[in-house]
């Protein structure tokens, strides 16, 4: 039985892990990411591999990086949330722990594992993931294989445009769709609503000890199933914002499955209910055509890990 790894590195996390060739993860291990400081998020990633190969045949390894790669899915061109720049991560990270390592972008890896072992198992041909966290990612997955278009930088489904000339993105562009359906979006919202009705948010800042700018998306999710009406209201903003993504890419891929992953979707239907009710509302006019339905992601913690893991086996 072959072992490959597979690393996930976010805005705030380095997950590694072991998996096996039925997408079981038998080791794991998790960092802090220094997000403002390459040098060290490149080390980061050399220690987590390190410390998971001791011991262990491992045949490749595959990194999931929330960015912009090359289609020789070696360097991250560019990454909004972190300070890459042209950084040569395969080759970087390949020499030091001498091994196959080939790069892939993170929701790419998410979908890819929800498609092979998660929320579209089922499907055998189409599925778009949409990922919610600090920024908003896209995977798709078309014919049993993941999409990476012409120059490797296909499905950044969080740069759809939103609101023409709304509000700034980390992309450099104004409205993009991250900026509405993010966890950054959802505390802006709700940091927002705090501070305009106070009286409508008391659950919320009682969380944030009376300070808006306190609140962050654990509070914003405490506080909204505890009933917070400003809270309540954020995750429907997002949901009506996500719904009119997801039928967008309904009406460009019709694919089997849409999946909605991130640390968002433990809210549940708070998020889940007003994303199918704007989602059906923006495809009224297909009648009863048949649809994808929204599924919310099933691997959450470990997508990254084991999709970068099974990309690296079939490198
Ligand atoms: C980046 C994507 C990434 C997503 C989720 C976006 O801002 O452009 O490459 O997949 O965030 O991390
Ligand atoms: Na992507
Ligand atoms: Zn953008």
């Amino acid at each position: 039985m072959t072992l490959t790894i597979g690393v996930d590195v976010g805005g705030t996390k380095v997950a590694g892990g072991v998996v096996d060739e039925a997408g079981e993860v038998l080791a794991m291990v998790r960092r802090d990411t220094p997000a403002e400081d390459v040098g060290k998020t490149r080390d980061v990633i050399v220690e987590v591999v390190t410390e998971l190969a001791a011991d262990r045949r491992i045949e490749a390894v595959g990194i999931g990086a929330a960015g912009w790669i090359d289609a020789s899915r070696a360097v991250v061109l560019f990454a909004p949330n972190i300070a890459w720049r042209d950084e040569p991560l395969r080759d970087y990270v390949s020499s030091a722990v001498d091994l196959p390592v080939i790069v892939e972008n993170d929701a790419n890896v998410a979908a890819w594992a929800e498609f092979r072992y998660g929320a579209a198992r089922a499907a055998d041909d189409s599925m778009v993931m949409f990922t919610i966290g600090t920024g908003v990612g896209g995977g798709i997955v078309l014919g049993g294989e993941l999409l990476r278009g012409a120059h490797g930088i296909a499905a950044e489904l969080g740069h759809m445009l939103a609101v023409p000339g709304g509000h700034q993105c980390g992309c450099g562009r104004l409205g993009c769709l991250e900026q509405y359906g993010s966890g950054s979006a959802l505390v802006r919202f709700a940091r927002a609503g705090a501070r305009q009705e106070p009286n409508r948010a008391v659950r919320l800042l009682g969380l944030a000890d009376g300070d808006p700018d306190a609140v962050t998306g654990r509070m914003v999710t405490a506080a909204a199933q505890d009933g917070d009406q400003v809270s309540v209201e954020a995750f429907a903003q997002l949901g009506k914002w996500l719904g009119m993504a997801l039928a967008d890419m309904a009406q460009i891929l019709d694919p089997q499955v849409l999946v909605v992953g991130g640390g968002v979707i433990d809210a549940g239907e708070l998020l889940l209910g007003p994303t199918n009710r704007s989602y059906v509302e923006a495809l009224a006019q297909r009648g009863r055509l048949p649809v994808a339905s929204i599924r919310p992601a099933e691997l959450s913690n470990t997508a990254g890990v084991v999709g970068a893991a099974d990309l690296a086996r079939r490198r």
